[in-house]
C-alpha cells in the first residue's frame, strides 16, 4: 500500500463523550466524530431519550440534554453496543437515577463492570440488579466524593466513575486508574463543560465535583487504534504509507514494536498535522508483544499485530493480559494459512512464506481489522464476513484502503 491516508476521531474517546454530554444540561457540540456505527447508536440512544441531537456524519454532533425526559434505557439498542455503560456514569450524575439495559458489544471474554459499580457505590449511590430483565437500576439522591481504589485497571471503570464524580459533593480521589489517551480526553471534555478533573493520564485522579456543568464545543481525539492499524497495515503489504492527523506518542508501543520488526516508523508535522510514516521491505523479523495498559502495547492491536507477524521471519509470541478469550481469529488466520497454536493466553506464531487467499468470518471489531490486515498481505483474493462487527469502529475502512491502493470492494449478502 502507498499513499496517505487521514485518521478520524478516536471511537473509544467519542463513546464516552457523546454520552457525558448529559452532564452540561446545557447544548454541548461535539467535533471530529468519527464516522461509525457506534456513534449513530449513541445519537439515537440519546434521541430516544428525548435529547435534542443535530448529527450529519462528518459534520458535528449538537447535543441538547434540556429535553431529555426520562431515565429509562432499557431499549435494545442500549443492550447491543458495550459503551452503552457511559449512561450509568452520566445519568447517575445529571438526575440521580438510571435504569440500564446491560451491555453487550464483542465478545472478547466475560467484560465484568463490578468496578464501576464498586465506584458507584463508593459515591453513594445504590445499585439494584433485575437479572429476569438484564436490567441495572442506579440511584441516588446525593451523590459524595470518595476515595475509591479500582482492584483492576480498567478504561470503562475509570471514565464511569469520573462522570458521575464530576457533580459529586465535595473531592473524588480515583486511584489505579486507566492512562490511555481516551481517559484523558474524557477528562478535557469534563473540564471544558466547567469539571475539575485533575490527574488524568497519571495513576491518580482527582475530582472536585461541581453542581452545575454547562455546555461547550469540544474536539474529539484521533483514534489510536485505527492509526496503529494503518501502521501495522502499511508494514504488512511492505508499503510506504503516511498517516495523518496522529498524536505520535500515543503510538510509541506500536512504533517500537513495528520498528523491532524491521519497519521504518518516522514521525513528521507538516506545519499543519503531525504524521507518521511507515515504510517496510521483506517480511518482519519476529517479536513478542505482551498486551498492557497503556502506555503498554494495547490489547485491540493485539489480533492486527498477530496478523502481520504470521508472516515472520521466526516465532512471535503473544501474551494476552488483558482479555482472557481475544483469540477467536486464530482460527480464521489459520485458513490462509498461518500456522499458530495457542496455550490459554499465550499464542506463538510460526512465521511462514507466504499467506494464501481465502474465506474469514470476523467474530468482534478487532478480529475484523485483523482479518483485513491478512487479506491484505495474502496473494489472491480473500472475502472477510460479518462486516458489521468492522463497522462498529472503522470509519470507511474500504474507502481509506482502496486510496491507498488496495483492492477491497464490500459486498453485499
Ligand atoms: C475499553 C475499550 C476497549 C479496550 C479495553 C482495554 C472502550 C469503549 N473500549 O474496554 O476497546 O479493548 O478498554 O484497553 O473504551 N474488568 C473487570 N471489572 C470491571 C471492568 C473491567 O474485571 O468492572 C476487567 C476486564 O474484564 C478486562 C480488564 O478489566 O480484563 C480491562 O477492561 P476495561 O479496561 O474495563 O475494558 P473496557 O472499558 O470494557
Amino acid at each position: 500500500m502507498q499513499g496517505t491516508v487521514t485518521i478520524s476521531g478516536a471511537k473509544n474517546a467519542a463513546v464516552a463523550i457523546i454520552p457525558s454530554a448529559v452532564l452540561a444540561g446545557e447544548t454541548c457540540i461535539l467535533e471530529n466524530l468519527p464516522r461509525i456505527q457506534d456513534v449513530d447508536s449513541l445519537k439515537n440512544i440519546l434521541i430516544k431519550l428525548g435529547a435534542g441531537v443535530d448529527y450529519t456524519p462528518g459534520d458535528c454532533m449538537r447535543i441538547d440534554p434540556s429535553s431529555i425526559t426520562t431515565t429509562d434505557a432499557t431499549f435494545p439498542e442500549v443492550s447491543s453496543m458495550r459503551a452503552s455503560y457511559y449512561l450509568l456514569g452520566a445519568m447517575l450524575g445529571a438526575y440521580g437515577e438510571v435504569e440500564l439495559a446491560l451491555p453487550g458489544g464483542c465478545v472478547i471474554g466475560s467484560r465484568p463492570i463490578d468496578q464501576h459499580l464498586k465506584g458507584f457505590r463508593a459515591l453513594g449511590a445504590k445499585i439494584y440488579r433485575d437479572e429476569a430483565r438484564n436490567v441495572i437500576r442506579a440511584q441516588c439522591n446525593r451523590l459524595r466524593g470518595a476515595e475509591i481504589f479500582f482492584d483492576v485497571v480498567s478504561v470503562g471503570a475509570t471514565i464511569n466513575v469520573m462522570l458521575a464524580a464530576a457533580k459529586a459533593e465535595g473531592q473524588t480521589v480515583l486511584s489505579n486508574v486507566a492512562k490511555e489517551p481516551h481517559v484523558v480526553d474524557v477528562a478535557n471534555f469534563l473540564n471544558m463543560m466547567g469539571a475539575s478533573v485533575k490527574g488524568a493520564g497519571t495513576d491518580v485522579i482527582r475530582i472536585n465535583g461541581c453542581g452545575k456543568l454547562h455546555g461547550c464545543c469540544y474536539s474529539v481525539i484521533p483514534d489510536q487504534i485505527e492509526t496503529g492499524t494503518y501502521m501495522i497495515a502499511a508494514a504488512a503489504t511492505q508499503g510506504d504509507v503516511i498517516i495523518k492527523n496522529v498524536i505520535p506518542p500515543h503510538m510509541e508501543a506500536i512504533s517500537a514494536k513495528l520498528m523491532e520488526s524491521g519497519a521504518k516508523v518516522h514521525e513528521g508535522d507538516d506545519g499543519r498535522d503531525f504524521y507518521l510514516r511507515v515504510s517496510m521491505d521483506g517480511r518482519p523479523r519476529s517479536v513478542n508483544i505482551k498486551t498492557m495498559v497503556y502506555p503498554g502495547f494495547p490489547t485491540d492491536l493485539q489480533q492486527p499485530m498477530m496478523a502481520y507477524l504470521c508472516r515472520g521471519v521466526g516465532t512471535s509470541v503473544i501474551n494476552e493480559n488483558i482479555f482472557e478469550s481475544r483469540f477467536n481469529h486464530v482460527k480464521e488466520l489459520r485458513r490462509l494459512g498461518a500456522s499458530i497454536t495457542v496455550a490459554k493466553r499465550v499464542a506463538k506464531v510460526k512465521g511462514v512464506e507466504n499467506l494464501r487467499g481465502g474465506e474469514m468470518f470476523t467474530s468482534d471489531l478487532r478480529a475484523g481489522a485483523a482479518l483485513i490486515v491478512a487479506a491484505l498481505s495474502a496473494p489472491g483474493a480473500s472475502r472477510v464476513h460479518n462486516i458489521s462487527y468492522i463497522d462498529r469502529g472503522y470509519e470507511h475502512l474500504e474507502h481509506k484502503l482502496r486510496a491507498l491502493g488496495a483492492k477491497i470492494e464490500r459486498v453485499d449478502g
